[in-house]
């Protein structure tokens, strides 16, 4: 029933890109890369993407349009009887999880449109602009309406399935985010100092390639492809029976790579320039992206146009990750899809609530010594995506086998591919041993 009410006419292309880029390209590839050693990080995550992108996305695909069904259901059809539907359930969890602090960082694009309207970046030197990042946080309410905001939008679009608007939104939207992008990359590494930020970016120190980094690479790469969670298992089953998966993986998988290789080009040179810390984490980008438009000429409508394409960005984001938790419930537990929709918005905010409120300075909402926000980041990334992209890796390789592979890619034959060999070798065989090696590395100290 509600196979026709999202997503049915979207291009998959269209569609799981908007699922791939958000916020993760922007504001957590940055992050990532400058708490884990700068160019070494870069270096294993370009392997990491190249190497299991491609055939990871794939399978999900497969699954999805295989069974036409949502991430649980899938594996009851393909393995009735079996634990494998655990798998889906999992995803279920872990769009929940990383919906909880997604939508805390997408609230902050809609905060800061209102600033750059406002024009209240103007003149401010660093130092200003970190101190009201930081007093933001501490004012708790803001922080949830506008997170609460950001959900509603998200309920709102998935329950009126306007997935077609979206479709045509997105690809003006999209590229113009990257031609913004590379006008800011322009600004940016024509700063003073710029240079040390590229060299910090492109530069590996192999040195500092540890366990914790491969694990962080590994976890950034299936978190910017939203893999590993069965959003593209629901995708491929909107996917057409006669679209080239291949090629439409392919696609996903490089643009969403060069947005955050970009997005390195425009941080990292900007931040050395302004003495921003490598390691200052979310304040890298939120406080470094002002500080260049101020430098800008035009600056004020680039800042306003660039949050505006970072908010659509997250949103096309947000309603991938609220679409599986509703087809779980429309399509296994029997609730219409107006109910399924509220139910899951509401399920996400009293997490996210957490969340939010876990970033005040004084908090005590922590986990472990890491505050909830963190803590519900780094369980998604780090281990509940390598894993549930481990066990699909497993499942497509060595439950459902070659033939229903190869038939799925082919569309029954029709399409030639020639290195269909080369993908399946690597899913039944690389993927599984180089998620597992870099999972247990990652908990070796
Ligand atoms: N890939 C999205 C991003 O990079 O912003 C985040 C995301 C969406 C992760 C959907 C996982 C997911 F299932």
């Amino acid at each position: 029933m509600s196979r026709d009410g999202f997503g049915s006419k979207l291009g998959i292309i269209a569609a799981a890109a908007g699922s791939a880029v958000g916020l993760g390209n922007i504001y957590r590839f940055p992050c990532e890369l400058g708490n884990n050693g700068g160019g070494a990080f870069l270096l294993v995550y370009l392997l990491i993407v190249l190497g299991l992108g491609v055939p990871v996305m794939l399978s999900e695909f497969v699954i999805g349009r295989k069974t036409q069904k949502n991430p649980i259901g899938a594996f009851k059809m393909l393995k009735p009887k079996s634990g494998w539907p655990i798998i889906g359930y999992m995803g279920v969890g872990c769009a929940l999880v990383i919906m909880a602090f997604y939508s805390t960082v997408a609230g902050w694009t809609l905060e800061y449109i209102v600033k750059a309207v406002g024009n209240q970046f103007k003149d401010k030197d660093l130092a200003t602009i970190e101190q009201e990042f930081t007093a933001f946080h501490d004012i708790g309410w803001k922080n949830v309406l506008w997170q609460g905001i950001f959900i509603f939008l998200t309920a709102f679009v998935v329950f009126k399935g306007v997935a077609d608007g979206i479709e045509k939104y997105s690809k003006v939207l999209m590229p113009l985010l990257v031609v913004i992008l590379m006008v800011l990359a322009i600004r940016s590494v024509t700063l003073p100092g710029a240079g040390d930020g590229l060299t910090f970016l492109f530069k590996p120190d192999f040195s500092k390639i540890t366990g914790s980094v491969l694990i962080s690479a590994l976890g950034q790469a299936f978190f910017s492809l939203s893999m590993g969670m069965g959003v593209l298992i629901t995708y491929g089953s909107y996917i057409k029976k006669d679209d080239n998966m291949t090629t439409s993986a392919l696609s996903v998988t490089l643009s969403d790579t060069l947005i955050a290789v970009l997005a390195g080009v425009v941080i990292f040179p900007a931040a050395f320039s302004f003495g921003v810390q490598p390691t200052a984490g979310m304040g890298l980008v939120f406080n470094t992206l002002p500080m260049i438009f101020n430098q800008m000429a035009g600056g004020y409508y680039f800042c306003i146009i660039f949050f505006v394409l970072l908010a659509v960005a997250a949103l096309t984001s947000t309603i991938s990750l609220l679409e599986v938790i509703v087809a779980y419930l429309v399509e296994e537990v029997h609730i219409k899809r107006r109910w399924a929709t509220v139910i899951a918005a509401v399920a996400c905010m009293a997490v996210g609530v957490f969340a939010s409120l876990s970033l005040k300075s004084n908090t005590s909402l922590t986990i472990g010594g890491k505050s909830i926000f963190d803590s519900l980041d780094f369980v998604s990334s780090n281990i509940l995506l390598p894993l549930g992209a481990l066990f699909i890796v497993i499942f497509v390789g060595w439950i459902m086998g070659k033939s229903k592979f190869f038939e799925e890619i082919t569309n029954g034959g029709q399409l030639k591919l020639s290195l269909k060999g080369v993908i399946y070798f690597i899913i039944k065989y690389l993927a599984p041993i180089a998620i597992m090696v870099i999972f247990i590395s990652g908990f070796i100290k």
